[in-house]
């Protein structure tokens, strides 16, 4: 898929089909995740891909979201601050959720390549979750991601909009100084 139509397709999907994602494509998205910047390119990162309908139940319970029982696939994104913290303090532990959200994207983007769809899911009782998937106490469940085909389309239209959302040179200052060249770049740049 062409870039810009993966960014605007990627879309929380909270319905599936059910048939089942091939955890092949779940690889590809982990590899793709794992491609992404990393802190002194230190990887605090692992993935828990859980294929068992019992426990995928459980993980919806614990998220009190019982559409995400639907996937057939759901992927645990789980991390570790140790590393990062000792190599950077306090800031090692804002490095680690900084770098596990552009993986989660990364991961996102793939999956909406590969024609499936997922949902970032946050809200989670931790311990329930880490408990069941015997996450160890020196690890945080960073994110929860159900992956499947899609079954439903989202209604609602994206409501940032790139003015509301800059300023330039100082914060507040909504308009672009004249003094700098006028850009030739369009939104598609032509190639070669
Ligand atoms: C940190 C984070 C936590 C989220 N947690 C949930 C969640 O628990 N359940 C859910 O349905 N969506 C969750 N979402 C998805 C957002 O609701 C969604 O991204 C937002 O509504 C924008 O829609 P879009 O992803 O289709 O662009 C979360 C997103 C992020 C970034």
């Amino acid at each position: 898929m062409d870039f810009n139509k993966v960014i605007e397709a990627r879309r929380s999907i909270r319905s599936f089909k059910s048939k089942k994602a091939d955890w092949k494509h779940v690889l590809l998205a982990i590899e793709s995740a794992l491609h992404a910047p990393m802190a002194g390119n230190n990887n605090p990162l692992k993935f828990i891909i859980v294929e068992n309908p019992e426990t995928i139940k459980k993980i919806a319970k614990f998220s009190e979201q019982s559409w995400i029982s639907q996937a057939g696939i759901v992927v645990v994104i789980c991390s570790d601050n140790t590393v990062l913290e000792k190599l950077y303090g306090d800031r090692g532990k804002i490095y680690c959720r900084q770098q596990a959200g552009a993986a989660i994207e990364n991961f996102l983007l793939k999956i909406t390549d590969a024609g499936l769809a997922a949902c970032w899911i946050g809200a989670f009782t931790d311990e329930l979750v880490e408990q069941l998937l015997r996450i160890p106490e020196h690890m945080r469940i960073e994110a929860i991601i159900p992956v499947g085909y899609a079954a439903e389309k989202p209604s609602y239209k994206r409501k940032h909009s790139l003015e509301n959302a800059i300023f330039w040179e100082e914060y507040l200052i909504s308009k672009r100084p004249t003094i700098f060249p006028e850009s030739k770049i369009g939104r598609n740049p032509p190639t070669g």
